[in-house]
């Protein structure tokens, strides 16, 4: 069947979609509960308008939209998509790697969009090397990752003549698909963090430039380049603008990845998810390196960088963990301390060492007691020493998750160096993954 949810004007052409409708990356899976091929795919979102973009002042236009658009991106960091492309175009024979490997164990955005319209993000990768000149486009996905199979039969669906996309496996690792990781496997088989400058837009693949692009960035790139800045801004904030994919799990309802205007209250996402399975005591945002929030304040937030900015968290990659009050936040963090300094790639000091040390720190706070009170001052020095001194942002987020657990789990913090640890730290609510599951290391 071939669904076409957007109207025909009279010439045959698809209007655009609604611009202030939420239901943008996922309205085909919203509408038939299946993946879409691409002549479903092409029916719903219209033809690639690669041709466009071909020439010299075809690229120009398109990064002019992409600027205009206000694009970030959908990875992590959510750095502007324009000044990316950009800066990728200006060098000579650049290459596109499309990062698909999704390492944050409490995100399954990426998943979920290669599983239901992998032509999406296979249109923005295209969109990409066009804006770009580049000849070459490499998608990777995680070794264990299932989702290999469906995007290589997306891949052979695509029409000849495109540029050819190579599909890399990668080892699942939660540092292998940072960035200079990508670029190192690529190039050496060996999926550690190199340290920056060069980044991998100045010279990567190859000594190339080379651009590297979440999916769900690229996904926003070809309805962009389709239906135009404005139409994009018709969803969102004027600072973020368009939707984005969330992961809502945790103590929720209907665990799952919603597509959400940017801006959104908080608590109409978890609404989406159904609310909160149990009472709720906190809300982490942005994953295992993000931010926790005490609940009372993270359901009158907004799903926005800068709103959660300003209530002290970051966007991060898009994705609300909920606490049930019967856990141990400090418990939790202290577990996933440990498997955040487990996948340290144990080249940088700060590290090797200090996320080890971190962890230890947190293990005894959860026990109590004097060794805790030391725990705690060794803590609040080894907080602020270790952030921006590896050769990646790894201990970056570890640190960004431990200084936001103590202040958000302050009362829990004050009762366990007292010497009343909570009960709920026996019971582990987080999600971490299987380590006597997980296939090679960093090869
Ligand atoms: C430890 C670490 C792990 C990362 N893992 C991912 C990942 O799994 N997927 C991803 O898209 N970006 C990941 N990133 C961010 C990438 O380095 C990079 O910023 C991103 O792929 C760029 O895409 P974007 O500009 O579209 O957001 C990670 C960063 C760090 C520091
Ligand atoms: S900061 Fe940590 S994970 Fe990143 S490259 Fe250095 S040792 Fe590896």
């Amino acid at each position: 069947m071939t669904t076409a949810r957007y109207p025909r004007a009279a010439d045959g052409r698809l209007s655009p979609p609604d611009p202030a409708s939420p239901r943008r990356l996922l309205a085909g899976w919203l509408e038939t509960r299946r993946s879409a091929g691409l002549s479903e795919h092409r029916a719903r979102y219209g033809p690639l308008p690669v041709e466009r973009y071909g020439d010299r002042n075809g690229r120009a236009r398109l990064l002019a939209t992409v600027d205009a658009a206000g694009l970030r991106g959908r990875g992590g960091a959510g750095f502007p998509a324009g000044r990316k492309l950009r800066a990728v175009a200006r060098g000579r024979r650049p290459v596109v790697v499309v990062n698909g490997c999704e390492g944050e164990p409490v995100s399954g955005k990426d998943h979920a969009l290669l599983t239901v319209a992998p032509h999406l993000v296979l249109d923005g990768a295209v969109l990409a090397a066009a804006a770009t000149d580049a000849t070459e486009i490499i998608l990777c996905v995680h070794r264990d990752d299932p989702i290999a199979a469906p995007v290589a039969e997306a891949l052979a669906e695509r029409p000849s003549g495109e540029i050819p996309v190579r599909l890399v496996r990668v080892p699942g690792r939660y540092v292998a698909s940072e960035e200079s990781a990508l670029v190192h496997f690529l190039e050496t088989g060996d999926a550690r963090p190199t340290a920056k400058p060069p980044r991998p837009f100045e010279r990567g693949v190859r000594g190339r430039p080379t651009l590297i692009d979440n999916v769900e960035t690229l996904a926003h790139l070809a309805l962009i380049a389709r239906y135009g800045a404005e139409w994009f801004r018709g969803c969102g904030t004027k600072d973020s603008p368009g939707t984005t994919l969330v992961t809502v799990g945790g103590s929720v309802t209907r665990p799952g990845v919603y597509e959400t205007a940017l801006g959104a209250p908080v608590a109409e996402i978890l609404d989406q998810a159904g609310g909160p399975a149990e009472r709720p005591q906190a809300i982490l945002f942005g994953g295992y390196g993000g931010t926790w929030l005490p609940a009372p304040t993270a359901v009158h937030t907004r799903l926005s960088d800068e709103d959660l900015r300003a209530a002290g968290a970051a966007l991060g990659v898009a994705s609300l963990t909920v606490l049930p009050a019967r856990a141990c936040g400090l418990a939790e963090t202290a577990r996933v301390l440990r498997y955040l300094a487990g996948e340290s790639a144990r080249q940088c000091g700060p590290c090797m060492f200090g996320l080890p040390a971190i962890a230890d720190d947190f293990t005894a706070l959860v026990l109590g007691g004097r060794a805790a009170a030391q725990a705690e001052r060794r803590l609040r020095s080894r907080l602020s020493i270790i952030p921006g001194r590896g050769a990646c942002a790894h201990p970056d987020g570890a640190v960004r998750l431990a200084a936001s657990a103590m202040r958000c789990f302050a009362p829990d913090l004050r009762a366990h160096l007292a010497g009343r640890p909570c009960a709920g730290a026996a019971h582990p609510a987080l999600p971490l993954p299987d380590w006597n599951n997980r296939s090679g290391d960093w090869t």
